[in-house]
């Protein structure tokens, strides 16, 4: 009887403690909710902005997914052939002087050169970047491997001799090198050197002027000289005389037309070429990986620069296939109807078509 009267009595208290535990439970859970109130419902507004996180995430793993395809693009670019190491102590002078007539043509050529007075005081790096070996920066990654060829504006097989001096009279508005000149030996030395590791008859992957998609609709200048204002006259000059370096030989800011840039039998005088070399290469600093025009800037800016005086050039024994003359070639004859205007400044591809069609029939 006693036990029994004991065990009711700790079953009072057990049920005491248990009751008073839960109220704890409660007045701390209660405490809880009141201290963080602010923080539960800031999470259940932030939900949507959670999820656009995660889309966002997921979208940067999805493009970290590419960049393996990208870098492996970036791989394939050729890249020059080092010549430092060389141990024949004459053939690397003759490479080391080839590299620096190119990166300071006017220093030797220019209109105070040290050689000869023959061109008109841009190097031949102001085109061809870094010595030539820039990717997309219209190197010579594919002359050693491809000269001679045919080229549609002689219509003829040239060596590399015959392409460097069309470079000096055309783009230096020169006097052609003596082929058997030091100068014209070291060049082309030089310039066949760094792409020798490419087989013969391969193109070099990013070599030369990237060819630009066309537009839909004709470039315009006009558009042209309100970018060029903004983006290009800062180093080029409004008037885009350039600004020669301190010693005078050379330019800092090569000049883009006027008497003493290229002449209109250029490579850069078709709007298409132009536009090309500027997408990936201007304002400088400007690579494939990081362009700061877009096609369209870049068609408008050329459309813009070509349009201004430079000096002339007899032409009348090139492009003697009428039919490959380039986009953006303003001289005719042509082989089709559309007028020079069009050829000029386009739209292009109803000429690209016309002639590729025409091609097919012939
Ligand atoms: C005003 C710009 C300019 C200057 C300066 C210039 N070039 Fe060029 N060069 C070009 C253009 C444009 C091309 C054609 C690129 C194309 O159509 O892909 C070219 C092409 C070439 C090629 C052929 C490349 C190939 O893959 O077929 C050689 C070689 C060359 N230039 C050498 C020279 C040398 C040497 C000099 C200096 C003496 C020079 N260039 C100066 C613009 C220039
Ligand atoms: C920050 C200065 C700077 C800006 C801005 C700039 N350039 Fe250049 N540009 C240069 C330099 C420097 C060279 C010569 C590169 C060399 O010799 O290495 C050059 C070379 C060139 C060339 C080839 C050489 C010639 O004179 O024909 C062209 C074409 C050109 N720039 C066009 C442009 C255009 C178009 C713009 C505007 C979209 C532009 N540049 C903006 C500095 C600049």
């Amino acid at each position: 009887m006693e036990s029994n009267k004991e065990q009711k009595y700790i079953d009072t208290i057990i049920s005491l403690v248990k009751t008073i535990i839960y109220l704890v439970l409660l007045i701390l859970c209660c405490i809880l909710f009141l201290l963080f109130q602010e923080d539960i419902q800031k999470y259940i507004d932030d939900a949507p902005k959670r999820k656009a996180e995660k889309i966002a995430l997921d979208a940067q793993l999805e493009k970290n997914k590419i960049e393996p395809e990208k870098q492996k693009e970036l791989d394939s670019f050729w890249v020059a052939k080092d010549f430092s190491n060389i141990s024949d102590s004459a053939q690397l002078a003759q490479l080391e002087y080839g590299k620096d007539l190119i990166a300071h043509t006017a220093k030797f050529l220019g209109p105070h050169g040290s050689v000869a007075r023959i061109t008109n005081g841009m190097n031949c790096q102001n085109c061809h970047l870094d010595a030539g070996t820039k990717a997309w920066g219209n190197n010579y990654g594919a002359v050693f491997s491809t000269y001679p060829k045919y080229r549609a504006r002689s219509g003829k097989e040239e060596d590399i001799f015959k392409r460097i001096n069309d470079c000096v009279e055309r783009s230096l508005n020169g006097k052609a090198l003596e082929i058997n000149s030091k100068e014209m030996q070291a060049i082309k030395t030089y310039i066949e050197y760094i792409g020798s590791d490419v087989k013969k008859g391969k193109e070099a992957k990013a070599s030369g002027i990237y060819k630009l998609g066309f537009l839909n609709r004709p470039v315009n200048p006009e558009t042209g000289k309100a970018i060029y204002a903004t983006k290009c006259a800062s180093c080029h000059q409004a008037n885009g005389q350039g600004v020669l370096a301190e010693d005078k030989k050379e330019y800092t800011y090569p000049p883009l037309w006027g008497n003493n840039s290229y002449n209109d039998g250029a490579g850069l005088y078709s709007i298409s070429r132009f536009a090309g070399y500027i997408k990936f290469n201007m304002p400088q600093g400007a690579t494939y990986q990081n362009p700061q025009l877009t096609d369209e800037e870049a068609w408008d800016i050329a459309a813009y620069v070509n349009s201004q005086d430079r000096p002339k050039k007899d032409l009348s024994n090139d492009w003697p296939n009428i039919a490959e003359k380039p986009a953006g070639y303003p001289f005719g004859p042509f082989a089709d109807s559309f007028n020079t205007a069009q050829h000029k400044y386009g739209p292009y591809q109803p000429i690209a078509d016309f002639n590729k069609k025409n091609k097919k029939k012939l």
